[in-house]
């Protein structure tokens, strides 16, 4: 092994830049020298027209991005990648320029790409970087701690303004299909309620809760949703909900949402103040603040420890591996079982949150 190229795909996420630093690192106590492709798999793509698509990385680089923002290699979603022709025309790329092997940061998506540059013998490893946390096999992506303090911020200081309005706060945060985000954030901050994808909710009991709440004196309570909670949203009356908001205010039916809508915070304030005569909501989106974010400590270790397994396994030739943590230890599995190990849910967890 001479050369290792890296790349970052998928949703940019705190953590890949520093996951990118210890590849460059490691690798370099080794005597090996990295080269970065922009954009995803799209670089790899590129490289035949496109020499500014591969970046050599040097110390120069490397103390630059340590503590960047965002991600340095850029990162993309390539539609392309996923025919058969544009994998080849990738590893022959990776080929035709002595590269040995190749580091991946990304989701699920990414780890597929790179079964598929296995199959075409590039050896590859993977490094999770998402923040959604929506791999199974690991407990933690990269970038998923530091999306959770961005979001536990904003609902500290959103709680902190509803407590002098004696205001009920909804707030949505990012996960796509997982709800890890929210019921960590959730859990972290006292929130009264929560709703995820992974979990049947309905409006109804929603309410209910709400007025509960409000009955045993707390007026300010805090809904956290998921931003994909609709998917598992149970069938409402929009008909009577339209009418009620009518009666109650003529202005508020336009944005009144229809059957089969994307459920998200405003609209959900705004059918809570109809369900809860009295209630004042207020709806907050904390949106890519939680993607843009300096990585957090523990992202920032994790990143360091898995871009040294990463080059410890493509130097001793191993191939074709997630790299995972658990019980805040590292370690690695082959990709297909990393994508095949299902993702679990603490449904106790989410029953004590939303009834405590
Ligand atoms: P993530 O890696 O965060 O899950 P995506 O699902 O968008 O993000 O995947 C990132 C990229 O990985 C895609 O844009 C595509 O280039 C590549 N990819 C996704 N699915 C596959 C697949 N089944 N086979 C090959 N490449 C894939
Ligand atoms: O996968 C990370 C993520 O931020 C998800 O939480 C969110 O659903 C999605 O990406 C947003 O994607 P885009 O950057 O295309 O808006």
């Amino acid at each position: 092994m001479k050369t290792i190229g890296i790349l970052t795909s998928g949703g940019d996420s705190p953590g890949m830049n520093a996951a990118v630093v210890s590849v460059w690192r490691c690798a370099k106590l080794h005597g090996m020298r990295v080269v970065g492709f922009k954009r995803g798999y799209s670089g790899l793509l590129a490289l035949s027209e496109d020499s500014s698509a591969m970046e050599e990385l040097s110390l120069e680089t490397i103390l630059d991005i340590a503590d960047q923002r965002g991600a340095y290699l850029r990162t993309a979603r390539c539609e392309e990648f996923l025919l058969p022709e544009a994998q080849h025309k990738a590893a022959q790329a990776l080929t035709d320029n002595d590269i040995d092997a190749l580091v991946v940061i990304g989701g699920d998506g990414s780890f597929r790409g790179a079964i598929d540059l296995c199959k075409l013998k590039i050896p590859c490893v993977v490094i999770p970087g998402t923040i959604d946390n929506d791999l199974g096999y690991t407990e933690a992506s990269l970038g998923y701690d530091t999306a959770v303090n961005v979001c536990v911020e904003a609902v500290r200081s959103i709680r902190a303004t509803s407590r002098s309005h004696d205001r009920v706060a909804v707030i949505q945060v990012m996960g796509r299909d997982a709800g890890d985000i929210a019921m960590r954030t959730a859990v972290a901050t006292g929130a009264e309620m929560v709703v995820v994808p992974e979990m049947e909710w309905g409006l109804t009991e929603l309410a209910d809760r709400l007025k509960g709440l409000i009955k045993e004196g707390n007026t300010r309570s805090t809904l956290i949703i998921s931003e994909h909670c609709w998917h598992r949203m149970k069938e409402y009356d929009w008909g009577k909900l339209i009418n009620d908001s009518i009666n109650k205010d003529k202005k508020s039916k336009k944005r009144m949402v229809a059957p089969g809508e994307p459920m998200n915070a405003e609209r959900l304030a705004e059918i809570l103040e109809i369900l809860c005569p009295g209630v004042v909501a207020r709806a907050t989106v904390v949106g890519y603040t939680q993607r843009g974010a300096i990585p957090s400590a523990f992202d920032s270790v994790f990143a360091f420890e898995a871009g040294r397994k990463a080059i410890e396994l493509l130097k001793d030739g191993d191939s074709n591996k997630a790299i995972g943590i658990r019980n805040g230890r590292i370690f690695d599995i082959p990709i297909k079982e990393a994508l095949n190990t299902p993702k679990g849910f603490d449904e106790i967890l989410y029953k004590l949150i939303n009834e405590l």
